[in-house]
């Protein structure tokens, strides 16, 4: 059977590889005289082995041996030199010392030889390769892990919604180099599947704009993701356009593709691939849904050709990134949905929190939520200050939330405050205000007796003729003393209106004090009682110092309730802000007098809205509604004279930040 048995030329070995049965594990091609190619049939690889015999007369020849030498340090090749010691002795070294997979046989070879030295050969190159290999797959792994790793991270951080699901979307998309996809919601959690509701959330297309907006549908099994979600798998379908009647052919799913969205884009929805995200509960709490895996890098998917040739259907190594990402997504997806949870029923505490206590005093309705906005307002102004002293300072989400709900609850304190002294509108409470009254009635009648007796006193001793001059200057005289009272009501009633402002001129209240009236049993009574001159005489407001401090106090109660919260990390100095909101830059705040830098700009941010609020309210006990301009002079005023901060103010009145509420009132 065997006919040669050894090679002299590349004729034999052509000759050989045909005939004899040793060779049959070899294809071979001639590659030009001098040159015989040899696939190696039977390996392990999934790229050929190659191995090249060269004879002298082509290896000796630089030009001709160059591209084997090159080909010969890829991992798949390799060169088998043929010659006699004396021909391979004379060859250049320089072709000799290079790192390409080369040896050398002299001929004439018997076949036991060649064999074994190709056996040789092609084993060492499958092992290199297969090491490579080895090596390409570690690496690939190793980047997947680190890919995931890091989609991991950022998925953990996340605690918006919107932008958990646009990073899932946008990975997803980029691991599977699909041109478009979306991410949808399972809302209502229904026992019954089919009555839950998919919410298209985000979307994303590299080759068209879509308009941003929201939509709802129905879990149904004729579309693609409702069958997602139904049978809580993943559905790859190859290409939609090639998709068969309804459950037919190869759509036993059912589905119905509805083109609108193609026909309006110029679009192709070709491959899909839905993947459900799932929580630990192993409910369907979403789906990524990916459309048109691109079969080479970025491509614009513009013509109709373009489709045709660009799309490719989504492989197995999509499938498995996605189902991957959409795992690791469906636990950070339900951690924001719970997040979302029992932020919603926190809010909806503090909300019915802020209404019970504004309920105590109807007259500041709405005054936490307008100071909440206004806070929020001026952070946001300064996140996007460029120049000024807080250029430099960018709030957080969570520094954000952290200042509402300070803003929120600043007041609560006020459940510790009574009632009559919170409502109280003027300097005296209405009771002392009708006893000073009935008192100058009291008064004036007393004068009116006193005339009367002076009348008949005179009667019964005067003259006929001096009757008639007696009694009008005894009239005159009272008239004089009744409206001397009027004037002294008139006085003590206006007096008794609060005033936003300091107000002097309270020496007549003093005047009036001093003055003393006789009662019915003759006993003398001051005008106005210690305890009343003393509120009649409040310079500023309504309250008197008493009052004032217990008022006061509701920052502190304020501080105390707060403290009873447990704040997670990023809202821990919820109490402290919430706390230092009456506090002034010059020390003259209370309740701790903190300075400066010692006061939190959350609480110096609320300080100004606070103001601001109480100014221009339209109802607040001690004074009407404020106009804008004159709030922010007022302001401007407590900027002057180092209590509020100068910075803050001018972005609170440069972004017109104080505006925010004006819709509000
Ligand atoms: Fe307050
Ligand atoms: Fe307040």
């Amino acid at each position: 059977m065997t006919s040669v048995s050894v090679i002299t030329s590349p004729d034999d070995l052509v000759g050989a590889v045909s005939r004899d049965r040793r060779m049959m594990g070899y294809r071979v091609r001639r590659q030009g005289d001098g040159w015989i190619e040899l696939e190696v049939v039977a390996q392990r690889t999934r790229v050929p082995v190659l191995l090249v015999l060269a004879w002298p007369e082509v290896w000796r020849d630089e030009e001709q041996l160059r591209p084997h030498l090159v080909r010969a340090r890829s991992g798949n090749y390799g060169l088998i030199l043929v010659g006699t010691d004396p021909e391979l002795e004379a060859a250049r070294m320089e072709a000799m010392s290079t790192d390409a997979d080369m040896t050398a046989v002299a001929a004439p070879i018997g076949m036991v030889r060649l064999l074994l030295t190709l056996r040789t050969r092609a084993e060492t190159i499958t092992q290199r390769m297969t090491s490579a290999m080895i090596e390409l797959e570690l690496e690939r792994s190793r980047h997947e892990n680190d890919m995931l790793i890091s989609i991991g991270r950022a998925l953990s951080q996340e605690r918006d919604i919107k932008s958990l699901l646009a990073i899932i979307l946008r990975r997803a998309c980029e691991v599977t180099n699909a041109d478009a996809g979306s991410v949808y919601i399972v809302k209502n959690a229904d026992e019954d599947v089919s009555k839950r509701v998919l919410r298209f959330e985000v979307s994303q297309n590299d080759s068209r704009t879509l308009p941003a907006g929201n939509m709802e549908m129905k879990v149904s099994s004729t579309s693609i993701v409702g069958q997602c979600v139904l049978s809580g798998t993943r559905i790859n379908v190859p290409d939609l356009y090639a998709l068969d009647e309804p459950g037919t052919g190869n759509n036993s799913w059912g589905f119905i593709h509805d083109r609108t969205f193609d026909d309006k884009n110029r679009y192709q929805t070709r491959s899909v691939l839905a993947v459900p995200m799932i929580s630990a509960r192993a409910d369907v709490i979403g789906v990524i849904q990916l459309i048109n895996k691109r079969a080479k890098g970025w491509i614009q998917l513009d013509l109709p050709g373009d489709f045709e040739a660009g799309v490719v259907p989504f492989d197995d190594v999509s499938e498995a990134y996605v189902s991957t990402l959409a795992s690791q997504a469906g636990i950070a997806l339900e951690n924001v949905l719970l997040y979302e949870e029992v932020k919603t029923l926190f809010d909806g505490f503090v909300k019915a929190a802020v209404t019970a206590i504004e309920s105590r005093d109807p007259t500041t309705s709405g005054h936490s939520e307008r100071v909440a906005k206004l806070t929020i307002g001026l952070a946001r102004a300064i996140n996007h200050a460029e120049t000024g002293r807080y250029r430099e300072v960018r709030f957080t989400r969570d520094d954000l939330t952290q200042i509402e709900y300070a803003a929120l609850l600043h007041d609560f304190g006020k459940v510790g405050v009574r009632e009559h002294i919170l409502v109280k509108a003027k300097k005296l409470y209405e009771h002392e205000r009708e006893l000073i009254l009935q008192r100058f009635q009291l008064i004036k009648r007393g004068y009116k007796i006193e005339g009367l007796e002076t009348k008949v006193r005179y009667l019964m001793e005067a003259s006929r003729d001096a009757i008639a001059e007696q009694l009008s200057a005894i009239d005159r005289s009272l008239a004089d003393r009744v409206t001397e009272v009027d004037d002294i009501i008139k006085f003590v009633l206006a007096a008794n209106e609060p005033t936003v402002l300091e107000q002097g001129g309270f020496e007549r209240i003093a005047e009036i004090a001093r003055m003393t009236y006789r009662d019915e049993g003759d006993r003398a009574g001051p005008f106005l009682t210690a305890e009343e001159a003393s509120s009649l005489q409040i310079r500023r407001g309504s309250l008197t110092e008493q009052e004032r401090l217990e008022i006061n106090s509701h920052v502190v109660h304020s501080f105390n309730f707060l403290c009873q919260i447990p704040w997670s990390r990023a809202l821990r100095d919820v109490p402290v802000i919430a706390g230092a909101h009456h506090e002034k830059l010059d020390g003259t705040g209370y309740p701790k007098q903190l300075k400066g830098e010692e006061i939190p700009v959350g609480a110096k941010m609320m300080a100004i809205a606070d103001i601001y609020d109480a100014l221009t309210a339209k109802d607040r006990p001690y004074k009407k509604a404020m106009p804008a301009e004159k709030a922010l002079d007022i302001l401007a005023s407590d900027v002057k004279r180092g209590q509020l901060d100068a910075d803050l103010y001018e972005v609170f009145l440069n972004n017109r930040v104080w505006a925010l509420t004006s819709v509000d009132r």
